[in-house]
């Protein structure tokens, strides 16, 4: 049987003769499909008339399936029809078809859907207007763009236009069917010639500089681009030309990028210390953290914004010492009070610890920190970085007295023990330093921030489970 439907993405026709087929048990090897061209006279974009017959010749098709369809018709190979009906069929007369993810004829109806709305994302991206002086006004010109799609999709893409420039006037030609927006209406008409399409126009030029403008040579990445604007789109777009002449340059100006000084991100100085005073003998504590606040024994001093001394009673139960301010406490003068310190607070009250009962300092005063963009991001300082502030924290122990000190991580536990700790397998013991303060070992509050969301439970209540051992 020789079914010829009345235009390329006649879907309506489809469904119509598609029903009729399959109501009188036409196989579907039995039907030829084929398509008449496009008439110049059609009005598109209209969606199928309200109240259509479905196209199932009383079997339900399963919605997804319809949608499918809807796609699928704009594809530009010849069988379409034919597999679209071959589907049709199978959906009538096998059941399990709507259960098979794997099913040949529907994964290849698939990959005809995804290719067709790859051309139409690649229509919206690179569809370029020139203006044309049609009439008397000269503030009101034609915009005319030429576009070489793979598939049947300007009646389908036609809406999408009309709503993105509403209130211009466009034309968009193309081989196969060419579509025009009078700010009342669209317009289709039959396929036109490359030659039909405006030569450059003054608008062009300015996209050009800004296009140069925008370049980033040191973010060049030649294939990800093609993968993005094959190359069969680069005739079309008046910006291909400068690809070419920019990326051959690129090497050379990201290699100039990168000798030129680093900026350094501007100093934040905390207008109001919010630091609470001191209990105890303020004396020595406070000459300590003042001598603390001018050390340049490492280089980490020069960038911080200040020193992070320690807080707390005198002559505590615990003192718990950290590796180093992180950006908030940097900024706020005042140990654990970011997002570790928010993690420390809530595993010392499950474990019954209150905090203002215990001193916390860090085995490092200054925040080392890596500036990227506008963030500051944490650097574990080195040995000999930690080394140079072990005589702060010596002195702070002496003059805090605390009966006993518990490790926060490998830093700490060094800077504490003076050898270098297996955190992992030696925590939740206790090991005696030669002051006679014996020391608890545990792991870093942000090592359990730094976990995956599924382990972070079980990661907390292994911290808490390590400080319960200090009551
Ligand atoms: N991490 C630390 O080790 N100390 C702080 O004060 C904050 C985060």
């Amino acid at each position: 049987m020789l079914v010829r439907l009345a235009n390329e993405t006649d879907l309506a026709g489809f469904r119509r003769e598609a029903r009729a087929l399959l109501a009188r048990r036409v196989p579907p090897d039995e039907v030829h499909w084929s398509a008449g061209p496009y008439h110049d006279d059609l009005f598109a974009g209209a969606p199928s008339p309200e109240g259509e017959p479905p196209p199932d010749g009383g079997v339900a098709v399963p919605p997804a399936f319809l949608e499918l369809c809807h796609t699928v018709v704009l594809h530009s190979e010849p069988q379409r029809f034919a597999l679209l009906y071959r589907l049709l069929w199978r959906l009538a007369h096998e059941p399990a078809l709507r259960h098979d993810p794997l099913d040949a004829d529907m994964l290849q109806a698939r990959d005809m859907a995804k290719a067709v709305q790859r051309d139409i994302h690649k229509m919206h991206a690179f569809v370029r207007f020139r203006q044309v002086q049609d009439g008397e006004d000269a503030l009101d010109p034609l915009h005319v763009a030429w576009f070489e799609p793979d598939h049947y999709i300007v009646e389908a893409n036609a809406p999408w236009f009309r709503r993105r420039f509403a209130n211009m006037r466009w034309a968009i030609l193309t081989p196969q069917r060419c579509v025009e927006w009078d700010r009342r209406e669209l317009h289709f008409r039959a396929g036109a010639l490359r030659s039909d399409a405006p030569p450059p126009d003054a608008g062009e030029q300015l996209w050009l500089t800004y296009y140069q403008h925008i370049f980033n040579p040191a973010r060049l990445k030649l294939k990800m681009m093609q993968k993005e604007m094959p190359r069969k789109y680069w005739r079309n777009l008046p910006e291909a030309q400068l690809i070419a002449p920019l990326a051959a340059q690129a090497q050379e100006r990201s290699g100039v990028m990168i000798e030129q000084p680093p900026t350094t991100p501007l100093r934040r100085i905390p207008r109001f210390p919010d630091r609470p005073p001191a209990i105890g003998h303020p004396d020595a504590l406070a000459e300590l953290n003042a001598r603390t606040q001018r050390c340049r024994d490492c280089p980490i001093g020069a960038g911080a914004t200040q020193a992070v001394c320690g807080e707390g009673p005198l002559k505590p139960a615990l003192m718990f010492v950290g590796e180093q301010p992180g950006d908030q406490e940097d900024l706020r003068g005042r140990p654990f009070v970011g997002p570790a310190g928010q993690l420390f607070d809530r595993a010392l009250a499950q474990a019954g610890v209150a905090r203002e009962s215990v001193y916390v300092t860090n085995a490092v005063r200054h925040f080392k920190f890596e500036p990227r963009g506008k963030r500051r991001i944490h650097k574990t300082p080195s040995q000999e970085e930690a080394l140079a502030c072990r005589r702060w924290l010596d002195d702070e122990i002496a003059i805090v007295q605390p009966r006993a000190l518990v490790a926060l991580g490998a830093t700490a536990a060094r800077s504490l023990l003076g050898r270098a700790v297996a955190v992992l397998s030696e925590r939740g013991e206790w090991f005696d330093r030669a002051d006679g303060v014996r020391v608890l070992v545990t792991v870093h509050p942000s090592s359990v921030l730094r976990m995956d969301e599924a382990q972070q439970p079980r990661a907390f209540d292994a911290f808490v489970g390590d400080l319960r051992k200090l009551r």
